[in-house]
């Protein structure tokens, strides 16, 4: 029996759960031996629910096991999850989180610990949901330059610009529906204002490029301006509208925004529909390659944590993904639209 931990029983880490028990047989076969959660640390105490008895309020408990080999952080933002990653690595335990702000943030120091450790840090799941793409970065497109990376990286706006295309629905109303369904982030305002896709663009223009590219130098706009009317100019121009994130780089540098764009009917784009994510990468030997999926929710985003930690359990030592630099990848012409 491997033993892992799941810090933050939320919707992703219950999902964590889930996953590990529908799936536990495969699951087992895959690694050799079954999957246990042994410890979930949150500040809940989930009285009569069956993870009561794994609760913990006391990260000791989980560094100081050295049953447990995997710790998952799904707790979400940047402190304390820093700390208690950088805890997890340093104990030599591998980490597999979802959370973009921490990889955004902290990634190139924590894949710099987690190298000198002989433990992973795996990140699958803070960029796309389910959508198999760090992995693919990290592996098959190695040969490549990295030129470009467009998509759609955020559900709960294109399920609220799905909405509001196909029901002429109320900002207000589609936003809530959004929340109710589990994709939205804690505060909301990270979605619609742009600054979740910005994490996700940074974040894989840094392993693009392997400088550190932050969400500051992402020129941002949201969605919050767009109305009714001008989604039926979209339609009338047989076209929608989406919030795109995207990142060019040339000669060492960088241009990259997330800004909402009218995507014409014969674009590959324009039915990605509802919660679904969608990205191309270019590269200057394979040209366009695109990934398509379930960019939030509990069991996509599950399911990319799930697959790190049988990752991890079956490759002990094999690290592969090279720390990103500290050295900064500016924007050469931060704050404007012109490209
Ligand atoms: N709030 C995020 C989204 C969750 O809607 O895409 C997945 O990162």
């Amino acid at each position: 029996m491997r033993k892992i931990a799941v810090l933050g029983y939320g919707t992703v880490g219950s999902g964590v759960v889930k996953v590990l028990t529908v799936n536990g047989e495969k699951i087992a076969e895959r690694v050799g031996e079954s999957v246990e959660v042994k410890k979930v640390l949150d500040l809940r105490d989930f009285y009569g629910d069956p993870i009561q008895d794994k609760i913990t309020h006391d990260y000791e408990e989980i560094i100081g096991d050295e049953e447990i080999e995997v710790v998952v952080e799904t707790m979400g933002g940047v402190n304390p999850a820093y700390e208690f990653v950088k805890k997890a690595l340093l104990a030599g335990k591998s980490v597999a989180t979802s959370n973009k702000a921490l990889v955004e943030a902290k990634g190139g120091e924590l894949l710099e610990i987690a190298r000198e450790k002989q433990v992973h840090f795996l990140f699958e799941a803070s960029v796309g949901g389910g959508i198999p793409i760090i992995r693919p970065m990290l592996t098959s497109l190695t040969a490549d330059e990295i030129k470009e990376i467009t998509g759609i990286l955020n559900g709960t706006t294109n399920y609220m610009m799905t909405k509001m295309f196909y029901e002429d629905a109320d900002y207000d109303e589609v936003l809530k529906e959004a929340q109710e369904k589990g994709y939205a982030e804690a505060n909301p305002e990270a979605d619609v204002e742009g600054h979740d896709a910005s994490r996700k663009i940074a974040i894989l223009s840094s392993l693009a490029t392997g400088r550190q590219v932050s969400f500051e130098d992402v020129y941002c706009q949201g969605i919050t301006k767009v109305t009714a009317t001008d989604m039926k100019y979209a339609k009338e121009l047989k076209g929608t509208i989406k919030l795109l994130a995207t990142a060019k780089f040339k000669h060492g540098k960088l241009k990259a925004m997330v800004a909402p764009f009218f995507i014409k009917k014969d674009h590959p784009l324009y039915s990605v529909n509802d919660v679904f994510n969608a990205i191309f990468v270019v590269g200057n030997m394979v040209g366009d390659t695109m990934y398509y999926g379930s960019g939030a929710g509990k069991l996509p985003t599950a399911s990319a944590v799930v697959g790190d930690v049988i990752d991890a359990l079956r490759n002990p030592g094999r690290n592969y993904i090279r720390p990103w630099s500290k050295e900064k990848l500016v924007p050469e012409d931060r704050g404007t639209l012109k490209w």
